[in-house]
Parts: C-alpha cells; structure tokens; sequence
C-alpha cells in the first residue's frame, strides 16, 4: 500500500468514526460531508460514494447536495487558496490585472491547484472591503488590500517559503 493509499486508508477511517459518533441517518449528510471535506480537503467520487454507502442513501442525493451549495469542492485545491476579488470595485481598479498575474505565475488555469499541491487560485465576488480595492485572500486570514500585479511574486514567495 502506498502512502497516499495508507492516509486515505486512515481518513475514510476518521469519517466512519464521525459518521458513527455523530448518527448515519440521511438527516446528518451536510454535516458528514462537511467533516468530509475537512478531512480530505474535497470531495472526490470515491469519498461520495462512501457517505451514499454508509447513510444509505442514492449517490445522486449525495451529488445533488454538494452541487447545490457553494462550499462544497469536488475539485482538489492548494494548501493556500488565493482568493481574488472580481467583484464591481475591485474589477474596475484592475482586480483582473491581479487574478490573470497569480495564473501567469503560477501556471496554473482558476481553480486548479499548482503541481506542488501549494497554491490555487479562485475568482470570488466582494469581500466586503472595497475601500480597498483590489483585494486578494489568502487561506482564511491573511488580507491584502490595494494590491497591483507587480506585489503578485512577493506575495507567492512569502507562502512558498513558508512551504507545505
Ligand atoms: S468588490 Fe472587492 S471587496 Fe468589494
């Protein structure tokens, strides 16, 4: 078994365990997706198959929950995401500019997560921050406001350094 294979082993675990405390009744999806997708940072076919399995319910039912709300993934993303604001304020003080640098430097297309696994980039609507405009995210926390394309390599450096 592979190490990949042997931590996926250990996170299905992890969800049984949740999934087992927490009630498998198909009242508890959300949040046993939720947990899921902690664990495994989004959800693959394979991981919902897995909750369809063990709360007894259709794939499709499973599918059709992550579908509908924004803050499921089925795509794998960067141990950072960076979050580029496109909505009004920010797009008309060149927030593009900023999101179309991050992909160039990267190499990476939006939403799709770097080789390295470090970094992905989404295009979100208004952070509520306008006033300083335009703005990026980084993870949960770390804010920059005013930010132009030439700040985009520093910025990346600082989280490559800090590394996975
Ligand atoms: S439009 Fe970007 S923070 Fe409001």
């Amino acid at each position: 078994m592979s190490d990949t294979c042997a931590t996926g082993g250990k996170l299905f675990k992890e969800l049984d365990q949740f999934i087992e405390e927490s009630g498998s009744t198909p009242d508890r999806l959300i949040a046993v997706l939720q947990r899921a997708q902690e664990l495994f940072g989004y959800l693959s076919p394979e991981v919902q198959e897995h909750v369809a399995e063990k709360l007894k319910i259709p794939v499709s039912q499973v599918y059709g929950v992550v579908t509908f709300y924004n803050f499921f993934s089925t795509k794998p993303k960067g141990k950072y995401q960076i979050k580029v604001c496109l909505g009004t304020a920010c797009y008309v003080k060149g927030g593009d500019r900023v999101f179309e640098r991050f992909l160039e430097e990267l190499g990476v297309e939006a939403d799709e997560p770097t080789k390295d696994g470090l970094f992905s980039v989404h295009a979100v609507r208004c952070l509520g921050a306008c006033s300083m405009a335009p703005v990026v995210l980084v993870g949960e926390q770390d804010f920059y406001g005013k930010v132009k394309p030439d700040m985009v390599s520093k910025i990346l450096k600082h989280y490559s350094e800090r590394g996975a």
